[in-house]
């Protein structure tokens, strides 16, 4: 079994998701350990070269040539890590309400067409099928309840990611209200690293 954590935590060892991370991987006993730190290798985005071919190579199935190929390496390499990984967790911050800029660029270097998931006869389907994913989020704010809740986009947009790629079980914490005083804090870290702790327990059968 191959486990990939991916992390965009760039307040390092001050950063709550990277403690839920932690967390997690402290409860792993029984499998291999992949680490992807988005902060170190940042994805590519999409431009006018790599869109050009990934259209031509996975939409248009089209020959494309080595030079052509290179420009999608980057994107190419990290939707084998996940393809390779039976239980993937992506660990970050809230930013302005959704995903940090590489957190949504790594989605969009793994969900390519024909990879992670494809289209037939004007359908999508997910390949990812029989894979695990769990999304840990943390926010400055509060987000469960009205009207805050309309404003989350980050915990909500990585889990429609992974369900469109087909994941068999997505879940997610969102460790709400880091910024909102010493007490919610503590109390809502504390609630967070119990539920991470939960999912490996019964995910890893320890
Ligand atoms: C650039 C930036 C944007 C942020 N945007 C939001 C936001 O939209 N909503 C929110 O609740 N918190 C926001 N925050 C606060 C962080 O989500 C919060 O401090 C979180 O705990 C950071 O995660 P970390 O502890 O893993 O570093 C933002 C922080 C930064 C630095």
């Amino acid at each position: 079994m191959k486990t990939l954590l991916v992390k965009y935590t760039p307040r390092e060892e001050r950063s709550t998701s990277k403690k839920l991370l932690d967390a997690f991987r402290n409860e792993i006993k029984n499998s291999e350990i992949e680490v992807l730190d988005l902060c170190v290798d940042v994805p590519d985005m999409f431009d006018v070269k790599n869109m050009n071919v990934y259209i031509h190579r996975n939409y248009l199935k089209e020959e494309i040539s080595s030079e052509q190929q290179k420009v999608m390496a980057k994107m190419d390499a990290m939707t084998g890590q996940i393809k390779s990984a039976d239980i993937v967790v992506v660990a970050f911050p809230m930013h302005n309400f959704s995903t940090p800029a590489p957190v949504k660029a790594w989605f969009d270097s793994v969900m390519l067409k024909g990879q992670t998931w494809d289209a037939a006869d004007g359908k999508y389907f997910g390949l990812m099928n029989g894979k695990k994913a769990l999304i840990l989020v943390s926010s400055g704010g509060l987000y469960t309840k009205e009207p805050m809740i309309h404003w989350e986009h980050a915990l909500s947009l990585a889990k429609i990611e992974f369900q469109f790629m087909g994941f068999s079980d997505v879940r997610g914490i969102l460790n709400e209200g880091m910024n909102a005083g010493d007490e919610i804090q503590s109390e809502n870290l504390r609630k967070s690293i119990d539920n991470v702790r939960a999912i490996a327990k019964e995910w890893y059968g320890i």
